[in-house]
């Protein structure tokens, strides 16, 4: 088994391979002068099964252009199988056609990595579970739920908590970790007026004198977080923690979560955020590494993936 990394989140696929004991694949990645990506494997990986670590994250077209092409010389290099660990996988919130004629990006990507040669695909916190049918070969979707329990228990000693769904489809999610917790959930009405604007409609459930702990998948201009947790204050929650599994904080995200109301947002590293987080003084990362390294060994020795989340 060996493993090879993508340019999106190095710092990540280094931890991975240093858990598992092993050095990632020798490999080249570059860009001509004209900006098509270049992919060279300076090492012998005949007959080895591969795990290319990427995540489809911004500049979200070069990183999914540099996994295809990872795949397709790993392919030509005759891997004996090629798993595409992808941490984040971008272009998934466009999974069904929410207007007449547009593009459905989730089954578009999903084609392309099964063209370009993967046997099997590891993400974390799909979108939309369902994007797993997208795909006719198998998909492991891990979850961060676990990694954020233990956090939440370790560190939120207030008693009087409750999770809540900042919209309908963080539902699941949501009651996953609340269960989890053993507390209760409530649920945020939200409402997008325009793509990238939101507006919480109402509240379900009680909040008041409570710490509410909100859930999702993805933090993208922030937009959605910042206005649930007005909401939640205004309703009369004592404090808002949030956790979210992919920080993809476009625009000025980081700022509009040091100025909210939000006393702490946790992400998790499956984003190479280390640059724009130097002076957030709000926002934690907590690894993925250790549960995608343990993935990685189950699916190499044909053992037990879901069990991880028993
Ligand atoms: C939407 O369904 C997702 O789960 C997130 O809530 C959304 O992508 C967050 O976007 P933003 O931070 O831009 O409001």
């Amino acid at each position: 088994m060996k493993i090879l990394t993508g340019n999106s989140n190095k710092k990540l696929s280094e931890k991975i391979s240093k858990q598992l004991k092993t050095k990632l694949v020798n490999n080249n990645i570059k860009k001509f002068s004209d900006s098509e990506v270049y992919v060279e494997i300076n090492e012998n990986i005949r007959g080895n099964s591969i795990f290319i670590i990427q995540s489809i994250s911004s500049p979200a077209n070069d990183n999914l252009m540099e996994l295809l092409l990872c795949i397709d010389a790993l392919k030509r290099s005759s891997a004996k199988n090629i798993t595409a660990v992808i941490p984040y996988f971008g272009y998934a919130r466009q999974d069904r056609k929410v207007v007449p004629r547009t593009s459905i990006s989730a089954k578009l990507v999903s084609n392309l990595i099964t063209k370009a040669g993967a046997d099997r695909v590891v993400t974390v916190d799909l979108h939309a579970g369902q994007i797993q049918g997208f795909f006719d070969i198998p998909v492991d979707n891990l979850f961060a739920t676990p990694i954020f329990a233990r956090h939440i228990k370790k560190r939120i000693k207030n008693k009087n908590l409750i999770c809540v769904a900042p919209d309908v489809g963080g539902v699941e999610r949501t009651r996953a970790l609340a269960r989890k917790l053993d507390i209760g959930l409530s649920i945020i009405d939200k409402r997008r007026p325009a793509p990238g604007k939101s507006q919480v409609m109402n509240v379900v459930g009680n909040v008041s004198g409570k710490t509410c702990i909100i859930v999702d998948d993805i933090i993208d201009s922030g937009g959605t977080i910042v206005n649930a947790a007005d909401a939640l204050i205004k309703r009369g929650a004592k404090e808002v923690h949030v956790y979210i599994t992919h920080g993809v904080l476009s625009g000025e995200a980081v700022k509009k979560i040091k100025k909210s109301k939000i006393k702490k947002l946790v992400i998790t590293d499956t984003i190479n955020n280390s640059d724009k987080l130097k002076n957030s003084i709000n926002i934690e990362v907590l690894s993925i590494s250790n549960l995608l390294a343990e993935a990685i060994k189950r699916i190499s020795n044909s053992t037990s993936v879901s069990d991880l989340f028993k």
